[in-house]
């Protein structure tokens, strides 16, 4: 173990679990020295959502020249690398084969180690890859929030009793019962007419509608039971039923609607095509979320009696996020850790991150690793 210590450890990662392909080398679980990721989302968009069959199509596309890209911007051969960590779950098993697979053949063919990654394991490993780019490193232990178009849970993060190398131990807090967040924002930006995906233009559009008048107000989601899981889909709901009530948004949606068929998606293009009452509605959905969101994660924070939250995911990109959990966390002594919006998304830096402590550990995949769409955390 010592002497695998304090080499240098040159990580190839792989991830392909849903719509994005993406490979990265990273340096000791902490360098990046490349991160290429290739985004499937022009091919999705039009049917509002990722299509399964077509994702794994695309990955096989991919797959190739996305390693070779990585490999080539990291500057070292296939020969240099120690290791290769691929994505096993949880994500589309279909699209996570294509990753597995071809990580298996070139584990095989260049006599390296293969190591299977759990998803959200890397998400979490973001937060630390960024921190350390700054020369920081996150409390122990802490409550990570993973939010994104797949996942919207909680867990407890503290480093292993057993490990000598600092992996971590996980203890699930609380999950969404229904929609992930991402998904939210996803279809109701779909319900509005502003395209897929939800998140990046709702978020540019909050922050362009000021103090406009508030057209509707959504109230704190309660969930039974386990004050810490979420739930998104009664505010779904409500947007539908608030744009079913108020036929005045019709027009400006089919204004939308014809704009994004046409291929005019961006943000200036379809600001002018949103009233004051379409931006209020906006504005209140997301606060309604990043309310949720921080509530519950604050609420976890004090449950566990932890000083550090980590944030990440897809969601975790979002400004209001950001800006409402600084703010909540200085108030509360709390110090809140959010990846580099490019790792916060989907991408391989973080598997190969997370690949790198079970490096240290040996614990080494044989050809038989197969794709878990589910694969729990903790
Ligand atoms: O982590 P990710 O790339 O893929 C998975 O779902 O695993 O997350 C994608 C999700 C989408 O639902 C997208 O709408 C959301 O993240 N998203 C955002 C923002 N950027 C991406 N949501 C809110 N605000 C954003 N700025
Ligand atoms: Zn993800």
């Amino acid at each position: 173990m010592e002497s695998i210590a304090k080499k240098e450890v040159r990580i190839l990662g792989i991830e392909s679990s849903c719509d994005e392909t993406a490979a990265a080398v990273v340096l000791d679980g902490r360098k990046i020295l490349s991160s290429v990721v290739a985004s499937q989302i022009d091919i999705h968009r039009k049917y509002g959502g990722v299509v399964p069959e077509l994702a794994s199509r695309e990955h096989l596309r991919q797959i190739v020249p996305v390693v070779r890209e990585a490999m080539e911007q990291s500057g070292l051969r296939f020969e240099e690398l120690d290791a290769i960590g691929v994505t096993q779950g949880p994500g589309l098993v279909g699209s996570l084969l294509v990753g597995i697979t071809y990580g298996k053949t070139l584990a095989k063919a260049l006599g390296k180690p293969l190591i299977g990654v759990n998803h959200l394991e890397g998400h979490i490993h973001a937060v630390f890859l960024e921190a350390h780019e700054r020369g920081e490193v996150p409390k122990l232990p802490a409550v990570c929030l993973i939010v994104s178009g797949g996942h919207t849970v909680l867990y407890e993060v503290k480093f292993a009793a057993s490990s000598s190398v600092g992996s971590f131990a996980y203890r699930k807090l609380g999950q969404t019962r229904d929609d992930a967040a991402g998904e939210a924002y996803d279809k109701v930006s779909k319900l509005l007419g502003l395209g897929y995906p939800g998140g990046p233009i709702l978020d540019r559009l909050t922050a362009a509608a000021g103090n406009v008048a508030v057209p509707v107000k959504f109230g704190p989601t309660k969930t039974r039971g386990n004050a810490l899981d979420f739930s998104f889909s009664g505010l779904k709901t409500a947007v539908l039923y608030h744009l079913r009530e108020h036929p005045e948004y019709n027009a400006e949606i089919q204004k939308r609607e014809k704009a994004l068929h046409a291929g005019h998606r961006g943000f200036e293009e379809l600001l002018p095509l949103c009233g004051a009452r379409t931006l209020g509605l906006v504005r209140e959905f997301q606060n309604a979320v990043v309310r949720d969101l921080v509530e519950r994660s604050l609420a976890a924070a004090e449950e566990c009696s932890v000083e550090t939250i980590l944030v990440s995911g897809g969601v975790a990109a979002n400004s209001r996020l950001r800006a409402v959990f600084a703010e909540r966390a200085q108030a509360q002594g709390l110090r809140v850790f959010f990846p580099g919006r490019a790792l916060s998304t989907d991408n391989a830096a973080m598997i190969a991150a997370a690949a790198y402590s079970r490096f240290l550990h040996g614990q080494f995949a044989d050809v038989k690793l197969n794709a878990m769409a589910s694969m729990p955390l903790a």
